[in-house]
């Protein structure tokens, strides 16, 4: 379905305007960014149908999309002290449109980076690599923030996406991780954080035992058919 959009919101004169996210220019926004997660969302799944039929196994385990919420907008923006505007929303805001790749070896990790930085007409904005460098609260994923075009029409517009890369054992810790402090309002204790930090480490060693004895039976089955 071709639906008309007015593009003006991220070119002209709205540009300035106050944030109305009960408004229809509003919900056509969304649909851009929406447009630009399922571009990502393409590319990804079609690397990982090449991968399994080159090498006969998977690359990703699954993958998971997401558009940020009306409310988790303008909360975001408060908090980060940015007046309501359109622009500040493009220019500022990172993760309306959010892709999380979930692979089960880390090397995969690494594997589905480099392809990413592959994809045709794709800009690479940001990275930041929480793999190698753990945050200080354990969470360990790699962070890519791309901009992708959206063919309307005759305009070509480019949107931002956030790309999370990270093991199933990564994900499970942070998908838990989060839900711990959610449910207690983000406050927690020193020693639930410390805790946590100590469980991270150890989901990542247990991580790195899994991934050399994959790679171990891979080399041992690749010997064996030659
Ligand atoms: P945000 O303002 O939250 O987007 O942070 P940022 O701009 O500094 O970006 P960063 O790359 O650090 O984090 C972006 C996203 O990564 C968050 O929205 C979460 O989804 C995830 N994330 C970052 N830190 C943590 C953490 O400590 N625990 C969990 N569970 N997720 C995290
Ligand atoms: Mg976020």
């Amino acid at each position: 379905m071709i639906i008309k959009i007015d593009t003006s919101l991220v070119k002209g004169n709205n540009y300035k305007n106050k944030l109305n996210t009960k408004d229809n220019k509003f919900a056509q926004l969304m649909h851009l960014y929406s447009l630009a997660m399922r571009n990502v969302e393409e590319k990804v799944d079609s690397i990982n149908r090449d991968y399994r039929e080159i090498y006969g196994q998977d690359l990703i385990n699954h993958v998971m999309c997401r558009i940020k919420s009306p409310e988790g907008i303008i909360k975001k923006m408060k908090r980060k002290n940015y007046e309501l505007t359109y622009q500040n929303l493009i220019e500022n805001i990172n993760d309306i449109a959010g892709v999380r790749i979930i692979c089960r070896f880390k090397a995969n990790v690494f594997e589905v980076i480099d392809l990413i930085r592959e994809f045709e007409d794709c800009r690479i904005i940001k990275e930041k690599d929480y793999i190698t460098n753990p945050k200080k609260t354990g969470y360990s994923s790699y962070h890519m923030i791309v901009e992708v075009p959206v063919q309307l029409d005759e305009t070509k517009l480019y949107a931002k996406v956030e790309i999370q890369i990270r093991t199933m054992a990564m994900d499970f810790w942070a998908t838990l991780e989060h839900e711990i402090k959610y449910k207690s309002n983000g406050q927690i204790s020193n020693k639930v954080s410390r805790d946590l930090v100590i469980y991270a480490k150890i989901i990542n060693k247990i991580d790195n035992k899994l991934m050399k004895m994959h790679h171990k039976k891979y080399k041992r089955k690749i010997e064996l058919s030659e």
